[in-house]
């Protein structure tokens, strides 16, 4: 797969069986939570989420020195979390910390969950709840991408994953995101039909890592990538039928690292 994202040419290559889908547009037998926004076209919208961000990130990156510790990777204290990649300087080390920032329990979410489940259902005019109806969990992760790393998971639609399906998905900025290393989207696709999108049968692995969501490997037409950049105290909020990932982080030596946070309807 081929991208041009920061007038850069990104190209990856996923291993294992592909297939084009179906001629059946996954968002049409969907709970489409976005449907009455005024973005309901791209499928994203950058918007504040916190009157605090400053606590929000203080709180988060407390939170992340938390599960370093706890998955044995010294950080002194006072290090920026931006620099995270000078000390998870191997690939085992950062996926040994990756086990301690993922499927955290929402009772931990930096400030409260109640606050950002109230503000997003404000912006989609729809009540939402952290709680997935599929497994029953809530949790929420930090996404860790270090340098010019292949960190980042492929391009893919979340729902090729059955659990995340009718939901709406966050990307909350916590360290060195920015228009190099922020989420990158596909605008409108998730009003594409399958048949658009070549994918590998099952999760993708590229260059020896696997992920669990299959990887796009090939887009039929013309697409768009955009790579918005939201502020701190801000949420990237997309839709989980739109295709994002790919993420390449190309700043030299900060690490980017986001909260990934899905709600359903209430
Ligand atoms: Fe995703």
């Amino acid at each position: 797969m081929r991208y041009t994202v920061n007038q850069r040419v990104i190209e990856y290559r996923a291993e294992g069986e592909r297939m084009w889908g179906e001629n059946k547009v996954l968002l049409d037998v969907a709970d489409d939570l976005i449907r009455e926004t005024t973005w309901s076209a791209e499928g994203f919208t950058v918007a504040p989420i916190t009157r605090s961000p400053s606590a929000l990130l203080k709180t988060a990156r407390a939170l992340l020195q938390e599960c370093w510790h706890l998955a044995g990777l010294a950080i002194p204290p006072d290090a920026p979390a931006e620099h995270y990649h000078r000390f998870a300087n191997t690939h085992e080390k950062h996926l040994g910390a990756v086990n301690f920032t993922k499927l955290i329990p929402i009772e931990k979410f930096p400030l409260g969950i109640t606050a950002i489940e109230d503000r997003v259902a404000e912006i989609c005019g729809i009540p939402l709840v952290a709680k997935n109806p599929f497994d029953q969990q809530s949790v929420f992760h930090f996404r860790v991408i270090r340098p010019q790393t292949g960190d980042n998971n492929p391009l893919h639609r979340d729902v090729w994953l059955e659990d995340y399906r009718d939901c709406i998905n966050l990307y909350i900025p916590i360290a060195g995101s920015n228009s190099l290393s922020s989420l990158i989207l596909v605008t409108g696709s998730h009003h594409w039909p399958e048949s658009n999108v070549q994918r590998t049968t099952n999760g993708g692995i590229i260059n020896g890592v696997k992920f669990n969501v299959p990887a796009v490997t090939a887009i039929s037409g013309d697409f768009d990538i955009v790579r918005p950049d939201p502020s701190a105290g801000e949420a990237l909020i997309f839709s989980p039928y739109l295709i994002h990932g790919g993420a390449v982080n190309l700043n030299h030596d900060t690490t980017r690292i986001s909260i990934e946070l899905r709600l359903w309807r209430r």
